[in-house]
């Protein structure tokens, strides 16, 4: 049977890449029907130092915007990780199936833990297998995320595939990645050739879920562009990631492809396609943002939902952690 799971860490501001990457991808899998698994991903966040005030409100904010987004806590289990022990009790296993090489080999560890990879923490290094436990211990089939997260669900389907092989057991499923529409790789405005992320330390090369309508409209307008016009077809994206990208980011929130945006934009100047582009993302982002807001006036409803998704959660999670047990051959109950 299909499952869909995704997480989202509590770490800094969730933003435009998170959200059309992302986000805007869980509701739509959650209006299919097919039952939809959603975490705020806390001991991923520790993985580096978190203010402990900050990640409690972070936490809380990510799932004040899930909601926000379209997330329907009655359609869809929402929770956040520490809340269900399962997954770091499954992601212990799973540190005993993967294999150093592996880990080694990951990109985003090699960029996060860069040249000081001594000091980096244990659990960044871990950090894949504690996800392959997110996923697996749910038994999901579907993973939907954003283009940077491919490399970890291909090191989930291998962990899946050594732990069946080495147990001789057909148990955990191989999961399929989800990494579809038109901005599965959202850059950063400052620079094409980045990707848009809670850790750039300008603020100005991402559009942030909580800012305004003003501040999202100034930040299309500085976007960096090139001095040409927008092509008609996508072949004139080639070479110009800046221009690819706010294209990109107008088919996502349009929900139509870049064909049909360009077939409609192509020939304007970047000058008049901005301004389109912004009152489009306020048209969208605007009311999400005043909903997270709202929401985040009494945190009290907002830890009801996550407790209640962890109930929820732990009730499929719990007998597939004590399948694995006995699989592995640990004795108990
Ligand atoms: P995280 O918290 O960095 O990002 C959450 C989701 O947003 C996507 N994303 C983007 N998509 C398009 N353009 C961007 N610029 C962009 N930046 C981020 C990510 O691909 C992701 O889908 N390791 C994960 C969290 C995680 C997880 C899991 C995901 C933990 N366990 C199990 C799936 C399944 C992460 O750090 O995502």
């Amino acid at each position: 049977t299909p499952r869909v799971f995704s997480g989202i860490q509590p770490s800094g501001d969730l933003h435009l890449g998170n959200y059309l990457g992302a986000m805007k991808r869980f509701v739509d899998m959650q209006e299919t029907g097919i039952e939809t698994v959603y975490c705020m991903v806390d001991m991923h966040a520790i993985t580096v130092w978190q203010d402990p005030e900050k990640l409690r409100h972070a936490t809380r904010e990510l799932c004040a915007g899930f909601i926000a987004a379209g997330i329907d806590p009655a359609k869809s289990i929402l929770f956040n990780q520490s809340q269900v022990p399962e997954h770091a009790q499954l992601a212990w296993i799973f540190n005993c199936v993967a294999r150093m090489g592996w880990m080694q080999r990951m990109t985003q560890w090699k960029d996060k833990a860069g040249k000081n990879a001594q000091n980096a923490s244990l659990g960044l290094f871990a950090y894949p297998a504690l996800m392959a436990a997110d996923i697996l211990v749910y038994h999901a089939t579907h993973v939907p995320v954003g283009e940077d997260q491919k490399q970890h669900l291909e090191l989930t389907r291998d962990i899946a595939t050594k732990f069946n092989h080495d147990y001789g057991a057909d148990f955990f499923p191989i999961t399929e990645p989800v990494i579809e529409g038109a901005a599965t790789r959202v850059m950063s405005f400052r620079d094409g050739s980045k990707k848009m992320s809670k850790s750039d330390p300008s603020d100005a090369s991402r559009i942030n879920m909580t800012d305004d309508s003003d501040t999202i409209a100034k930040k299309i307008r500085k976007a960096k562009t090139d001095p040409e016009g927008l092509p008609s077809e996508a072949e004139g994206l080639e070479g110009r990631p800046e221009a690819r990208n706010l294209v990109n980011i107008y088919a996502a929130l349009a929900d139509t492809s870049v064909d049909a945006v360009l077939k409609d934009v192509g020939g304007k100047q970047f000058s008049e396609f901005k301004p389109i582009l912004s009152e489009l993302a306020v048209e969208k982002l605007a009311p999400i943002s005043g909903e997270m807001a709202r929401l985040m006036q009494d945190t009290s409803e907002i830890d009801k939902i996550l407790d209640h998704g962890a109930e929820r959660a732990r009730a499929i999670a719990s007998p597939i952690l004590k399948k694995t047990y006995e699989i592995v051959g640990m004795v108990g109950a």
